[in-house]
């Protein structure tokens, strides 16, 4: 006799396998005028454009790596942003890149999640709502590829960060590990 109960759906592990295999077309709907996106896995980014996402993450975190106890390992961060998993979405304007998101489907805590690794804007291109669109774009493509969940780590005292994840986008906080 078979019991009765939940049906059971793809493990999440299933999911993440299914999510990594797809390509799915990145919605433009949420960019402020002028702006365009690209989507990249891992193995189509030129080596100029890692160095160039490294910088930006080195620019704007550095110091608040090097104040926590983590430290700043420009190594570690590399081999992260050129994993082979990694995804990326490419903001540009006029030619030139604007910003970037990098993230990776994953399990965390047994659950299938879209990780966001980095989020960035060029200053030029800040307070135009472009973090906004880069965030609310990939909770899009999260959604296409049947993932339910996006994460990220951010540092409690990146005020503009924080305000943009809690007050804009209302994430909410899931564990709150302040490392010192
Ligand atoms: C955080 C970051 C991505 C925001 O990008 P952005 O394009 O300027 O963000 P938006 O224009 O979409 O702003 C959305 C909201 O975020 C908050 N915000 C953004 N910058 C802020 C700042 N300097 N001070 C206070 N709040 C800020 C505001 O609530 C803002 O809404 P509002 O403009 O209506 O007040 C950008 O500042 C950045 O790249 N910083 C360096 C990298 C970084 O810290 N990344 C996050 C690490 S996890």
């Amino acid at each position: 006799m078979r019991r009765r109960g939940r049906r059971r759906g793809p493990s999440a592990r299933a999911l993440v396998e299914r999510a990594r295999s797809l390509d799915i077309e990145i919605p433009t709907g949420y960019l402020p005028d002028g702006y365009s996106l690209q989507g990249m896995r891992s193995s189509e980014v030129p080596s100029e454009l890692v160095d160039w996402m490294l910088s930006c993450v080195r620019d704007a975190l550095q110091p608040m790596y090097t104040s926590s106890s983590m430290g700043w390992n420009e190594e570690t961060k590399r081999n992260e942003l050129t994993a082979s998993a990694q995804q990326f979405i490419i903001a540009k304007i006029n030619g030139a890149n604007a910003g970037f998101v990098s993230y990776m489907y994953d399990l965390e805590n047994r659950e299938a999640v879209l990780y966001v690794y980095e989020l960035y804007v060029a200053k030029t291109s800040r307070r135009s709502g472009l973090g906004v669109a880069l965030m609310r774009t990939t909770e899009d493509v999260a959604r296409a590829a049947g993932i339910p969940k996006i994460m990220l780590t951010t540092f409690v005292d990146n005020a503009p960060a924080m305000r943009l994840y809690r007050d804009k986008l209302r994430y909410v906080n899931q564990f709150l590990r302040v490392i010192l």
